[in-house]
């Protein structure tokens, strides 16, 4: 990553100790109900949603006091719900050894945590320090559904910024994008993120650097900046190890939906009490612990709401993914007209010489040439090679952008010196 972060992969199993120092032991719950007579289980946050009840479920003993004052009808049944729950997220895996159970990581962030001396030693001491990870988490979800939205197994990626814990210091704002922000107390407004960071509506500038970033990556993976918004938790919403949090939410068939969670976070305090570690840092002369701004990225959800946000219908029925080159399945298709007169096997050899210097590339010989072209539009295929007879007598074939549908001649040859991806605008501007 361009931050310069330092990765690490580390276990997804474990040990109790690690999150009995972060508290997740102690207080990583769903609030959630089962209802009574159709018994099925669901977070109290949906299930509130359904009955148009506008409440935070916030901790056990307010969720019970909204169903005490409320008629909460379960979505399932219509039975009325009266009792909240808490149903508790990680899965844990009773274990042999001497130091106890062991338990499938809720986040990756706890890895890079207790490898914080480590890192910042590799980092030769300095603080700020960017560090990430990339990998499975696992939550005991009380309902999965939606698709890829609410997994009990699902991909993160987690930037874990450590910063001074006063200053919340990065890095000087650049390519500042207007944002638009929701806060706590219920104001809606857009504004650069400069506005954001010095109007104080941002905390820190760490926190707004990365936002700032998060929006300039969802825009850039393909998603609808006029359907991105940073929503500021409220206080009873709050995860129990952070102390401000903001979601990046994207607009899914009509629901604002988290993408991605940016907190600020002071976990280190929790694992020097705990293991008895010094966590300190000494920055310009002073003995500090660092606190932490994250984004945590849901790898899934992401990948989702770019091909919600990336497929559309062309007049004619048929489906396009206008995905961006470089994260398409294929960067291109081979395809041979016909399959005959020699144009299917000069069509194959050029393929196995392309996927010599990109291996994102794909032949198909079978169907119509139209049916092919859309199914390679429905892929996400951005540019179509198609040999005919023309070819076997001059070299140059077919390109198609799956955009526009327009097509143009180039020599065959010439596409090898090119990048798919990094060249593929000056190879569409052909047609
Ligand atoms: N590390 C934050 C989260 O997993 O939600």
């Amino acid at each position: 990553m361009r931050e310069g972060a330092i990765f690490i992969d580390t276990p997804v199993m474990v040990p109790h100790t690690v999150f009995n120092a972060s508290g997740h032991i102690a207080r990583f719950y769903d609030i959630g109900a089962e209802c009574s007579n159709c018994h099925t289980k669901q977070k109290l946050e949906s299930i509130l949603k359904y009955n148009n009840i506008d409440l935070p479920a916030g901790d056990i003993a307010s969720a019970q006091n909204v169903l005490d004052t409320h008629v909460v009808k379960c979505p399932v049944c219509g039975a009325r719900i009266t009792e909240a729950k808490e149903f508790y997220q990680m899965f844990r895996l009773p274990s042999q050894g001497s130091s106890g159970d062991l338990y499938l990581r809720p986040e990756t962030a706890q890895g890079i945590f207790v490898n914080f001396k480590l890192l910042n030693n590799v980092n030769r001491g300095r603080i700020p320090m960017v560090t990430a990870q990339y990998g499975k988490g696992f939550r005991n979800e009380i309902s999965p559904r939606q698709s890829l939205i609410r997994l009990r197994e699902f991909s993160q990626g987690e930037v874990e910024v450590f910063v001074h814990p006063v200053k919340k210091y990065w890095k000087e704002l650049e390519k500042q994008r207007k944002l638009t922000v929701l806060t706590k107390d219920g104001r809606e407004m857009t504004g650069s993120v400069f506005y954001l960071c010095s109007s104080g509506i941002l905390s820190s500038n760490a926190l707004s650097y990365f936002l700032n970033k998060t929006h300039e990556l969802l825009v850039s993976a393909g998603i609808n900046p006029d359907q991105i918004r940073f929503r500021q938790h409220h206080d009873d919403e709050r995860a129990h190890y952070s102390r401000d949090s903001w979601d990046a939410e994207v607009l899914l068939d009509g629901e604002w939906v988290e993408l991605v969670g940016i907190a600020d976070r002071d976990d280190l305090k929790n694992h020097e009490t705990a293991s008895g570690e010094s966590m300190h840092v000494k920055v310009d002369e002073e003995e500090i612990i660092p606190s932490i701004i994250e984004p945590s990225y849901g790898i899934d959800r992401i990948v989702l709401a770019v091909m919600m946000h990336s497929y559309y219908t062309r007049e004619n029925g048929y489906k396009v993914m206008r995905l961006r080159p470089e994260i398409a399945p294929y960067h291109a298709a081979i395809l041979p007209l016909v399959n005959k007169e020699g144009i299917d096997t000069m069509a194959e050899e050029f393929f196995e010489k392309l996927r010599v210097i990109d291996p994102y590339v794909i032949f198909d010989k079978s169907g119509s040439i139209g049916r092919r072209y859309a199914r390679q539009d429905e892929i996400g295929t951005p540019i179509c090679i198609t040999f005919d007879r023309d070819t076997l007598n001059d070299d140059s074939v077919t390109i198609r952008d799956r955009d526009t549908t327009k097509q143009a001649r180039i020599k065959k040859d010439d596409l090898l010196k090119k990048s798919l991806t990094a060249d593929f605008h000056e190879i569409i501007q052909a047609s």
